[in-house]
């Protein structure tokens, strides 16, 4: 670790929510209010994140942000979406982000993938925030664009005023039902034990300094020490995917946590079988947006540092799990280091049965908290694997000798084409969706039908 402030590490923002409440355009926002200032030359766009500096940030929040308090370089936003599972964004066996942002559309309220997000917040300790957005959509809503919300908050008609409040109410009702208490943001003394509430629209910039301003503020106070790590030191990542790249083949999207990493490195990653020992071929970017006419859609760079989101291109990937750690080997041995990452994705491993269903799921991050929601519902797993559903899959199942548990349970998962008809051959039940806790349900019902 090192005490000059300079090295602090960017904050990690999860950017989460239910699909369509808005979580892209709440980023695309973020980025377009920045071109507006005259800064988007300073926000880079990085594999599956955004890196917004803090002197952007300052720009954005108006005068909410003064730069001279912090000392935290900026902030890395994730997007995820909403198909694709949070509990991917893993490290170290605690969340990948440091904070994030629960996305809801005032409307809608609470969804399906509201609820799950919440629960893999609370499991793994994340402070978070609730960006409540749409609020544009309130009938007889007067925009001021790209305003702090609280003065456009105050400009509204006592009618829309009320509207708004009563959907807000409803929200932190939903909240708190899910163990959280919450108040608009303005109201919040101690953001530790209450979450704020903001108000947003991705659509108008509206409450986004604010979002902005309350995020550099939690990070500063709440996360700096945890910032404070050795940036220059071997770097550590997670694998958000594992793409198929024309001209590379198999390569990986991380998201780097800690350190640094440079081409040519050597590096272990988590693999379905042991660990990867390769060699870093090529550390790549997406271009800038203006030089997209180009054939290229990657710039190549010597080394990146955390946080960061980028893409590895590496011999003998294919084996590569998403959600699996990624470590530099540096100075030591490379025999430690594949250790460690064997201890990490230990961590992972479902205890498994003699007896009981299959489960596939898309992550190692999505295939625990699966793994644990069946523990709680008490449903046996003789299997439970990273991947699409194979064939193989299907044939494992058979081998289930209670009628009920001849079943695989997929989650954000493909049934490949073969395995649907071997499943039909076999009588092998499919069960398959985006929620997990829908997954369970759906199993238990089904239990519960035939058990009639
Ligand atoms: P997934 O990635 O599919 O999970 O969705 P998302 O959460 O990223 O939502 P996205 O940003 O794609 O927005 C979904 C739709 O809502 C789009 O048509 C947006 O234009 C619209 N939308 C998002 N935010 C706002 C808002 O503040 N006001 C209004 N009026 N529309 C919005
Ligand atoms: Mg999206």
């Amino acid at each position: 670790t090192t005490e000059d402030p300079g090295e602090l590490r960017t904050p990690i923002v999860a950017v989460l929510g239910h699909v369509d409440h808005g979580k892209t355009s709440l980023l695309d926002k973020i980025r377009g209010s920045a071109v507006i200032e005259g800064e988007a030359g300073a926000i880079t766009q990085h594999i599956g994140a955004t890196a917004v500096p803090l002197e952007v940030v300052s720009e954005v929040a108006g005068n909410l942000v003064d730069p001279t308090e912090f000392d935290l370089p900026g902030l890395l936003f994730i997007d995820t979406p909403g198909h694709h599972s949070f509990s991917t964004l893993r490290s170290r066996g605690g969340a990948l982000a440091d904070i994030a942002i629960l996305v809801v559309d005032v409307n809608d309220g609470f969804q399906p993938q509201t609820e799950e997000a919440i629960r893999i917040l609370k499991d793994t300790g994340t402070p978070f925030v609730v960006a409540a957005n749409k609020i544009d959509t309130i009938p007889g809503w007067n925009p001021t664009a790209d305003a702090p919300v609280k003065q456009t908050y105050e400009d509204q008609s006592d009618r829309v005023r009320s509207q708004l409040d009563e959907k807000l109410y409803e929200l932190i009702g939903e909240l708190s039902g899910a163990g959280f208490s919450s108040d608009l943001y303005w109201r919040v003394q101690n953001f530790q034990s209450n979450i704020g509430v903001i108000p947003v629209s991705a659509e108008t910039g509206e409450g986004v300094p604010d979002l902005l301003t309350v995020l550099m503020g939690l990070a500063q106070r709440y996360m700096k020490s945890e910032m404070e790590v050795d940036i220059d030191g071997p770097g550590a990542g997670t694998v958000l995917e594992v793409v198929e790249e024309r001209g590379f083949g198999t390569t990986l999207d991380v998201i780097l946590y800690d350190g640094t990493i440079e081409q040519g490195d050597q590096i272990v990653v988590g693999g379905t079988n042991d660990p990867i020992v390769t060699e870093v071929r090529a550390l790549l970017k997406p271009r800038e947006l203006s030089e997209i006419r180009t054939e290229k859609r990657f710039d190549d760079v010597p080394e990146m540092q955390a946080a960061a989101g980028l893409k590895i291109a590496a011999p003998d990937l294919d084996d590569a799990m998403a959600g699996a750690p990624v470590r530099v080997v540096g100075d030591k041995d490379v025999a430690d280091v594949v250790a460690d990452v064997e201890a990490e994705l230990a961590e992972f491993a479902v205890e498994t049965a003699d007896e009981g269903v299959v489960v596939k799921a898309d992550t190692l991050g999505s295939l625990e908290a699966l793994a644990n929601a069946m523990a709680e519902a008490e449903i046996p797993v003789m299997a439970a694997e990273v991947g699409d559903i194979a064939p193989r899959d299907v044939s494992m199942a058979t081998t289930a000798d209670e009628d009920k548990h001849r079943t695989i349970l997929g989650f954000n998962v493909d049934v490949l084409d073969d395995a649907a008809d071997k499943a039909e051959e076999e009588e092998v039940r499919l069960f398959d969706s985006d929620v997990i806790y829908q997954l369970v349900e759906d199993y238990e019902e089904f239990v519960e039908a035939r058990e009639r």
